[in-house]
């Protein structure tokens, strides 16, 4: 499998999710000001994944920059985006290392990265398991946003057990919601899941509850960027209303995230600084503006799922049911 984001000779190279799934490009990046603008711009996304970038970044850093300079480089990357806890984790975590020289800060960046994809394998047997003993032989699962390799570095975390179920034969279906405004589900889920040979259907975000009420739908199944103390987890903007749906048809809602995004710091989701994206992502679709003139916009990239509506949440190291 392609890594969706490593250190090649000196530099980080990424898949640049904003082609995909158009064209696969793979981007060099060898400054911290060109990752910076590539984790804005979600040419690397997903909460995992940005936890390597930013490890990654500090291992840049720690090359071009010293004093003053290097502390500046590194507030950049932790600050890059607000609500993934895994990127200024894997910050901060290569950044203690700083003090030891460059070598041992990509040291410990690449342990980030090595421990991510560990931590993938540990999820999907996991939350395989769980949505077997669920559900059933031949569930039929929805999905929001991505979370699979791209989202990781390989495998994934709700999209790899969608995997791994796949491999062993145990998968009745899947509906990847399309993920507005930028369309993870409907762009990268679908393209992993293709990839992955699994069959797949594409539902635009609204469908989800209604799907789910008229029985298509056995158990929703997501990632997350954050999950709180209290086990309120913050994930993609909809993954709410997914919630909702599935309490009111009574089905399970799956969280499957790594330790790395578990985040026993924050008390609550409300806690959580929730990304505020650009309006021109609202107004455009497929690259054209649909919206009149003068029209306003409210864009955040997250929302919180209050932890009640949470049946259980799979790290690579435990299945935490309530209360959490
Ligand atoms: O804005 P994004 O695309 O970085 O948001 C990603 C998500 O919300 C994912 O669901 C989450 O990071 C889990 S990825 C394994």
């Amino acid at each position: 499998m392609v890594r969706t984001i490593d250190w090649v000779d000196g530099a980080v190279e990424i898949i640049d999710q904003t082609e995909l799934p158009a064209r696969t490009v793979t981007r060099r990046l060898s400054t911290v000001d060109e990752l910076v603008a590539a984790i804005r711009a979600l040419a690397v996304r997903g909460a995992p994944a940005l936890g390597v970038a930013g490890a990654l970044g500090v291992a840049l850093a720690a090359r071009q920059y010293r004093d003053a300079a290097l502390a500046g480089a590194v507030h950049r990357l932790e600050t890059a985006r607000p609500t993934a806890v895994n990127l200024a984790r894997g910050v901060r975590r290569a950044a203690a290392r700083l003090a030891d020289g460059p070598d041992a800060v990509l040291a410990e960046a690449l342990a980030v990265r090595d421990e991510e994809i560990a931590s993938s394998a540990a999820m999907a047997a996991r939350g395989a398991d769980l949505v077997t003993e669920l559900c059933g032989p031949a569930p039929r699962l929805l999905t929001h946003c991505n979370t699979g390799g791209l989202a990781t570095v390989v495998g994934g975390t709700a999209l790899g057990v969608i995997a791994e179920l796949h491999r062993r034969g145990a998968l009745g279906g899947v509906v990847a919601s399309e993920t507005r405004p930028l369309l993870q589900g409907a762009r990268l889920t679908a393209w992993e899941l293709g990839q992955l040979g699994v069959a797949y259907q594409v539902a635009v975000d609204g469908a989800g509850p209604f799907l789910m009420a008229r029985g298509m739908v056995d158990a929703v199944i997501v990632g997350a960027d954050r999950i709180c103390a209290n086990g309120d987890v913050v994930n993609k903007v909809g993954t709410y209303a997914h919630a909702l749906g599935a309490q009111r048809a009574g089905i399970p809602f799956l969280v499957v995230a790594p330790e790395s995004t578990v985040d026993a710091s924050t008390p609550t989701g409300g806690d959580v600084e929730i990304e505020d994206r650009p309006a021109d992502e609202v107004f455009a679709f497929g690259g054209r503006r649909v919206v009149p003139d003068g029209a306003a916009a409210i864009n955040p990239a997250f929302d919180i799922t209050p932890h009640d509506l949470v049946t259980a949440i799979v790290t690579d190291r435990r299945t935490l049911r309530p209360p959490y």
